[in-house]
């Protein structure tokens, strides 16, 4: 039995070293490269502007509000390491109309040449409890997180493909590997830039286009202060159980991930865990991921049935404390 397993395990190394050649891309040179950030204005997307900024990109920020734009374009300047770098700022609604953002790309474009690098950071998150929330909030958040993906990497993977050079990052959220009290809008939009990457990298990879899908915890920037207003109390213990992480170490995360061409980018242990138990068919980057994958499933689906648990009697107090508050105080 155990010959059995050690055979296997031979074979599958041996496997992964053969494909291993197709699957390591070459790193993207940011050094002069443009990069595109929509949502570059604020939170996440501003501090991977400024990482790839401190690296030697040109940068396109897209967003829609102007004054935060041209804020978010100061403080990235700052960080130039040559006279030569642009930051060009566009305002639009990614989310609206195709017609719209295919001419923002194109004018960036002429502006700073062809995209080598697009981040769909733009988002935005509403939390409530599935029949508090508006239905029109299930429409917005798709529309936002989802649609407001497709439409500027529609725009650049033409030219992309022709010129066998590009990286294309979707920010999706932990929420998008598990769905969790209070996101039923949320999560489903996250979950469905997921389905749209995994396709979309098995068309690309023989273009030498690579795509990253990041999966950000609880993060401190303003989306995230507005997002938990509308959180429900289980919501917010629930995310109590993680701590929060800094903008600038989730970007620096995803740009590096975003330039080894990793389909998967995450942070910190419960991120690891995550990716790990959600890897599902999703592309491999390289032999140590796979391997890590397959040793470390059946150890994670462990500890992740502790975590459900723990999140099923969160869920239960709430539900205990607001039928009878004061008997609830004396179990708690
Ligand atoms: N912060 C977190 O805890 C966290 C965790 C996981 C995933 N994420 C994801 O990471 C991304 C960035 O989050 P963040 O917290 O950094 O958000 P943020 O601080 O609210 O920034 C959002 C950015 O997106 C822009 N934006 C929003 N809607 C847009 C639209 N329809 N068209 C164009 N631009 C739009 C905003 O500018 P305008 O409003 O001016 O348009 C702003 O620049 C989101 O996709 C979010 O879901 C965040
Ligand atoms: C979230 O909101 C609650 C009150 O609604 C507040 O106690 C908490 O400090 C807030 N947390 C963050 C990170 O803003
Ligand atoms: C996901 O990406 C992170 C780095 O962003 C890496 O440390 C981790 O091993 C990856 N996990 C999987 C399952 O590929």
């Amino acid at each position: 039995m155990l010959l059995l397993a050690a055979a296997f395990l031979v074979a599958f190394v041996l496997l992964l070293y053969m494909v291993s050649p197709l699957i390591s891309p070459k790193p993207l040179a940011l050094p002069g490269a443009h990069v595109v950030v929509t949502g570059g204005s604020s939170g996440i997307g501003k501090c991977i502007a400024i990482e790839c900024y401190k690296q030697g990109a040109f940068i396109t920020l897209v967003a829609r509000n102007e004054d935060k734009l041209l804020q978010a374009k100061k403080e990235i300047e700052k960080h130039s390491i040559n006279d030569k770098q642009v930051v060009l700022c566009i305002s639009v609604d990614v989310s609206q109309d195709y017609s719209q953002v295919e001419n923002v790309i194109k004018q960036a474009q002429e502006k700073l040449g062809p995209v080598d690098m697009l981040v769909n950071c733009a988002g935005m998150s509403l939390a409530g409890k599935f029949e508090d929330l508006e239905v029109s909030t299930f429409e917005r958040l798709m529309s936002v997180n989802y649609l407001g993906s497709v439409y500027p990497s529609r725009a650049v993977i033409t030219t992309m493909k022709e010129r066998r050079v590009g990286r294309i990052v979707f920010v999706s959220s932990q929420a998008g590997q598990l769905g969790l009290f209070g996101f039923t809008a949320y999560s489903s939009s996250k979950f469905a830039i997921r389905g749209l990457a995994e396709a979309l990298q098995m068309e690309v990879k023989p273009y030498n286009v690579y795509v990253t899908v990041a999966y950000p915890p609880d993060t401190d920037t303003p989306g995230f202060a507005e997002e938990n207003k509308t959180k429900p109390l289980e919501t917010r213990l629930i995310s109590e159980t993680t701590s929060v992480c800094k903008p600038e170490q989730v970007a620096k995360q995803i740009v590096k991930d975003a330039i080894q061409g990793n389909f998967n980018s995450s942070i910190g242990s419960d991120g690891y865990m995550l990716s790990s138990l959600t890897c599902g068919m999703a592309p491999v980057t390289s032999i140590t991921e796979g391997l890590q994958q397959v040793v470390t499933m059946g150890l994670f689906r462990t500890i992740a049935l502790f975590y459900l648990g723990s999140f099923d009697s969160i869920v239960r107090r709430c539900m205990m404390q607001r039928a009878k508050p004061e008997m609830a105080d004396k179990t708690a």
